[in-house]
């Protein structure tokens, strides 16, 4: 990963680790197609899969509505006043994510999709190569990004979920081995997973 991209996805706010980022570079850098990401935010792990996808000649469909999650509302632990736009007067993270992108020089390997993960779906029926959930951390949430998304996987491609610790995507990722997704990996609370 060139130094310019891994400063900026340092830098970027957002709670990947660099040992998760850096895993999600490698592999994007070897997906058998298009990265699809549910839940950008600002980019961080934006960053990572681009760079990766870039190596690989491919791009990042980065879809995320920016209206944050139930754990970012005011008085959250996870609130961040920089990310409310003094114009709407609402959570709105996707100037945030441009910047960063434009910053890490990855412009080109990133598609945002500015919507809903499961009205995006409705749209979208290519193969995936690689798959990263990291959008709504409820089991209704997550279930919802995994069932709409996970049936577009190519065979060898990757499913990965983040906050995988949490029992209710615990629970999904249970549900993906039962689907034949086969567990090869767990990077911090990433639990790696692919489509034999
Ligand atoms: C934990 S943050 C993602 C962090 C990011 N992956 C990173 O590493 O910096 C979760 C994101 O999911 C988005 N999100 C939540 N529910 C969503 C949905 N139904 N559709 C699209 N995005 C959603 C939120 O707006 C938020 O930006």
């Amino acid at each position: 990963m060139n130094s310019r991209a891994s400063a900026v996805a340092v830098e970027a706010k957002g709670w990947l680790s660099s040992e998760e980022g850096m895993a999600l570079y490698r592999l994007a850098s070897e997906a058998v197609g298009p990265v699809v990401e549910i839940g950008s935010y600002c980019g961080k792990s934006t960053v990572y899969l681009a760079a990766g996808a870039a190596e690989n000649g491919t791009l990042v469909v980065a879809v995320d509505h920016h209206r944050g999650n139930p754990e970012m509302r005011f008085g959250s632990d996870c609130h961040d006043p920089d990310v409310i736009d003094p114009f709407l007067d609402a959570h709105d993270t996707l100037l945030h994510l441009r910047r960063t992108i434009r910053q890490a020089g990855l412009e080109e390997h990133v598609m945002i999709v500015a919507a809903p993960s499961e009205v995006a779906a409705g749209y979208w029926s290519n193969p995936i190569g690689m798959l990263f959930i990291d959008g709504d951390h409820s089991y209704d949430g997550c279930h919802r990004d995994y069932a709409a998304w996970a049936p577009n996987i190519a065979g060898g491609g990757m499913l990965v979920f983040h906050d995988a610790t949490i029992p209710d995507i615990g629970r999904v990722t249970t549900e993906a081995a039962a689907d034949g997704f086969v567990m090869v990996d767990d990077v911090g609370c990433m639990r790696i997973m692919r489509r034999p």
